[in-house]
Formats: structure tokens, sequence, C-alpha cells
């Protein structure tokens, strides 16, 4: 493959990067979301309601799209509070009709879409011997096609408005390195969204849309408390002792808080971050180094 691929408009990205940020910007300019609308999906809880948070927080409207719609419109009301622009909305990020309908609704109640956070996933604890087809399918269609099918009609929504925009993967140290046994179709599912991340900051650059992925090392989640406490094991592996040993190589000494992702999603969705596109930043307490 070429380094430079002839369909890209490098002039074009040129000058919708210099449009955006100048060196007098003031620092709460910079993190400033003000006018933006963000979808986050799976945001009811955990990581992606963090993210909400953290995006509203800055200004931006911001549609939570989760399977799980009463939850979706609980947590939109709380973060309402104060007079910010929070909706939740049902929706299964592996099913296209579902997703455009997202986009859609997001466009009709916002005007727009500028910031597409990427977060919906699932991480069903099963050993190879014991992982059927479906549940091989089902972890890619939600954790790969969902990225795909958002990624698509949101990309195609910020090339009409002209204005650019911000997608944000949320991956794993498991796009990278396996973190435990039991999540060979996870792992698989994370490192396509690294590869997928790449390929569409590649191809979206010319349009002023930055891509990026944030990887989370272990982060503690109602979902990690579920795997945790129903977590179908490999036989003869003590999933109370693979805790222990994870927690143990993690040189800060704590798990994540949902909110350690929450300030880096917003860090990637603002001026902040005016030169990052194709990038994974892990958030792990310096796991992986061990
Ligand atoms: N918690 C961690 O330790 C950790 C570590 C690395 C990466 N991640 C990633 O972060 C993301 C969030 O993880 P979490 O721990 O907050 O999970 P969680 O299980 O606590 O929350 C996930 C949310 O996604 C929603 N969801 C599930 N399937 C969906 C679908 N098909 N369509 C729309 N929404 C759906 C759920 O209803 C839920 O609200 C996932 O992509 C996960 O792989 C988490």
């Amino acid at each position: 493959m070429p380094r430079s691929p002839h369909w890209l408009d490098r002039g074009r990205a040129r000058s919708v990067a210099e449009g955006v940020v100048t060196e007098s910007a003031r620092i709460d300019e910079l993190v400033s979301l003000d006018g933006r609308t963000a979808i986050v999906t799976g945001g009811a809880i955990g990581i992606g309601e963090a993210i909400a948070r953290r995006l509203a927080e800055a200004g931006a409207a911001v549609m939570i799209g989760d399977i799980d719609g009463e939850a979706a419109a609980e947590t939109a009301a709380r973060l309402s509070d104060g007079g910010r622009r929070v909706l939740g909305m049902e929706v299964d990020v592996a099913d296209v009709g579902q997703v455009q309908a997202l986009i859609a609704e997001t466009r009709s109640r916002f005007g727009g879409v500028d910031i597409l956070v990427n977060n919906a996933g699932i991480f069903p604890n099963q050993p190879i011997h014991a992982m059927e087809p479906a549940d091989f399918d089902r972890v890619i269609a939600v954790n790969l096609r969902g990225i795909f099918l958002c990624t698509k009609y949101a990309a195609e929504a910020m090339v009409e408005q002209g204005r650019g925009g911000r997608i944000i993967n949320i991956t794993s140290i498991d796009a990278l390195h396996p973190s435990m046994i039991g999540l060979a179709h996870y792992d698989a599912s994370k490192h396509g969204a690294w590869g997928f991340t790449k390929t569409s900051a590649l191809e979206l650059a010319q349009h002023g849309i930055w891509v990026n992925a944030i990887a989370p090392g272990g982060v503690a989640t109602p979902g990690v408390a579920a795997m945790q406490a129903g977590s179908a094991t490999p036989e003869g592996v003590d999933p109370q002792a693979t805790i222990e040993a994870f927690l143990a190589s993690i040189p800060m000494g704590r798990m994540g808080d949902p909110d350690d992702i929450g300030r880096t999603a917003l860090f990637l969705a603002s001026d902040l971050a005016s030169y990052f596109t194709g990038s994974q930043i892990v958030v792990d307490g310096g796991a992986l180094l061990t």
C-alpha cells in the first residue's frame, strides 16, 4: 500500500484543522464543548455514563444510546440537572436500522452530530471450549460491527454538515495484550476496533474528522462487577485469584474509576487535542508495563 493514498485531500484537511485552534485560545475555550452535540453509546452506566457526564459538563448536548432504554432515560434525566441537555434512547449498536434512527434522532433533537463516542461493549468471560459460535458472533457484532455502523452513519452526517467532528472509540488494553483468559472473542473485537480506528482516522482526516481510541485497563463498573460475580471462568481457574493477580499487577495500586476515562474522552473531544488522530491513549494505571 502506498504511504500517501491519492484519494486523501490533504489541503482540505489542513484548512479545516487550522480553522479550529489558535495559540491565543484561553484554556476554558479549549476545553469548552458549547454548541456541540455528542452521542455516547452504552452511556447508561459505567464508563459511558462518566463520559456523558464530562461532555455535558463541558457544554455539549448529549444523546445516550443504550440497549437498556429505561436506564438510558434515567441517566439522561439525572445528568440533565442544572440545565444541561441530555437525552436517552434505546438502541442496539449492532442493528443498522436502530443506529440510523439514533443518528437521525440526534440530528433532529439537537441539530447535528459533532462528537461520537463508541463505548458500548460486552465482555462475557467464556473459555474457547465453552464459547458457542453465537457467543463469538454477538461479541463481534456489538464491539466491532457496532463501531463500524455508528462511525459510518455519524461520519456521513458530519461530512454533510461540513464542520468536522470527533470520533472516540473505547477499546481496551486487550486491544494490545490479553489481560486474562476467557476473553478470546473480546480481544479479537478490541484488536479489530483499534485497526478500524487507524483506518477511519486516515480516511476521515480530509473531512476534518479526527478519530482516536482510549484503551482502558481495569475500571470498576457495573459490567465488571457482574463479570466478577457470575464469571464463567475456565475450569481449574479461581476467579478471585485471577482478579487479585490482575489488581496486584497495577503499578498505581488501584482499579480505574470511570471518570478516569471520562476525563480522557473530554480531552480527545475538546480542542485541547488539536493534533491527535489515529492515536490510542492507554489509561490503565500502568498495568501494561507489568
Ligand atoms: N470496565 C473495564 O474494566 C473496561 C476495560 C477496558 C475496556 N472497557 C470497555 O469500556 C466500555 C464500557 O465498559 P463498562 O465496563 O462501562 O461496561 P458496563 O457493562 O458497565 O456498561 C456497558 C453499557 O453498554 C450498554 N450496552 C451493552 N450492549 C449494548 C448494545 N448492543 N448497544 C447499546 N448499548 C449496549 C449496556 O446496557 C451498558 O449500559 C466497553 O466497550 C468495554 O469493553 C471496559
